[in-house]
Formats: structure tokens, C-alpha cells, sequence
């Protein structure tokens, strides 16, 4: 840590317990980054309430009114708000929808997906969805995944992965629940990663420099 802090912009759609892992961890002085906005999908997500607890600044765009436009206004709403504050990275935290940034934030969004992906993503692949797909397919191993955006439904480079075993009593929640563990470490060691200037984008692949 100590290194200069990052500026960091949150979208997510829900309960906010990504936001607020991060919030914790900045707090504990183990992420050098400040949370500059947070943006929803939904005026109604748990999520704006932690971050106003955490005197954050908050936005809605609420994905609703833009049902059937596939003209990219939701994105441009969002790129509006965004384009106002100053950011270094982007961090979808639970956001359900597919996000296009402006040109210039390329290599600058990052994502969480609570599965190995190429597995079990993609669209309509969020939340318990993802962990009963796991278990209806019988697969063994799951886990979490930390990677770049690109105009692709978690299509980009892939910066962390960690697997977490599948147990034969596993319901969707025992699963969600421990692979959330490990989403809680993966996401601020790659947000650190990225603050570092430690993460190379070499076409797919991330290259981690040492320090
Ligand atoms: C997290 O488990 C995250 O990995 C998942 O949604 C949850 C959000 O929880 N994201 C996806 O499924 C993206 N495809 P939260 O709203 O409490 O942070």
C-alpha cells in the first residue's frame, strides 16, 4: 500500500455488497483508492443507501426507461454522469447490464462474475442464476472472476480467477455464499493490482509485473 490513490467509479443494480467490501477495504487502508460516484441501475438498490452512509455521491439511471432502446442512450447516460467526475477506473459491482464506455476508459472497466468464466456466464447469467446453472450442470468446480470489459457480456481479458469446490449438499445460496467469500478478496487484490500500474494487457492475456 501507500502507493497514490486511484479514483474509482461504482455502477452496480443491487444489494451493494461489493460496494461495500470495497468501502471496507478502503477504509482499512488496504486499497490505495476513493470512491468518487456511484451509479444505479435501479432507484430502488440497497446499494445507494451504503453508499450515501459512506458519503459518497450517488446517481440513478434506471435501466427501465430504457427498455427496447438498443440505441445506446443508457450507456450515454451513464457516460454523461461519469464524463463529470474525474476516474481512473471503472468497477462493475453487480451490475446487470451491458455497459459500453467511451473510448476513453478502454482497459479501464473492470468486472466481477461469481463463476469461472468461460463457464456459466454471459447473458442472463447474474447472481443465483449463475450458481444454479453450476449445480444443474453437476460440474465440480466453480469460483470467481476478475476481468477487463469490452462490448462483450463478460467477454474481456481475464485478471484473476480463484476456483472454489463444488460440494455434493450444495444448494444455490451455500455455493453463492462461498464463492462471495472469495469474491471479496479477489476484487480489491485486482482494483490494487490496477492501482499499482501493475496489470498489462498483452491482447487477451493480463501480465501481472511484479513490484
Ligand atoms: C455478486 O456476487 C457479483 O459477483 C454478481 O452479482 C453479485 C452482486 O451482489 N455479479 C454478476 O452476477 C455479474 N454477472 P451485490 O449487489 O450484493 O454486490
Amino acid at each position: 500500500m501507500g502507493a497514490k490513490k486511484i479514483n474509482l467509479a461504482v455502477l452496480l443494480s443491487g444489494g451493494g455488497r461489493t460496494l461495500q467490501n470495497i468501502i471496507d477495504h478502503i477504509g482499512e487502508g488496504k486499497l490505495d483508492a476513493r470512491i468518487v460516484v456511484v451509479i444505479s441501475s435501479r432507484d430502488d438498490a440497497y446499494g445507494l443507501v451504503r453508499a450515501k452512509k459512506a458519503g459518497i455521491e450517488t446517481h440513478v439511471v434506471s435501466h427501465k426507461l430504457y427498455k427496447g432502446d438498443d440505441t445506446g442512450k443508457f450507456s450515454l447516460e451513464i457516460n454523461k454522469i461519469l464524463s463529470r467526475y474525474p476516474i481512473d477506473l471503472i468497477v462493475m459491482a453487480g451490475f446487470m447490464h451491458i455497459f459500453k464506455a467511451d473510448e476513453r476508459y478502454k482497459g479501464r472497466v473492470m468486472n466481477i462474475h461469481p463463476a469461472l468464466i468461460p463457464s456459466f456466464c454471459g447473458k442472463g447469467y447474474y447472481g443465483h442464476h449463475v450458481h444454479q446453472a453450476v449445480l444443474d450442470y453437476g460440474a465440480k468446480v466453480s469460483g470467481v472472476t476478475v476481468h477487463f470489459v469490452d462490448d462483450v457480456y463478460d467477454r474481456g481479458p481475464i485478471i484473476l480467477q480463484t476456483a472454489v469446490a463444488v460440494k455434493d449438499d450444495d444448494t444455490p445460496d451455500t455455493l453463492a455464499a462461498r464463492v462471495f467469500e472469495q469474491e471479496c478478496n479477489l476484487y480489491p487484490k485486482a482494483i490494487q493490482l490496477f492501482a499499482e500500474g501493475r496489470l498489462e494487457i498483452k491482447g487477451r492475456r493480463i501480465c501481472i509485473r511484479s513490484k
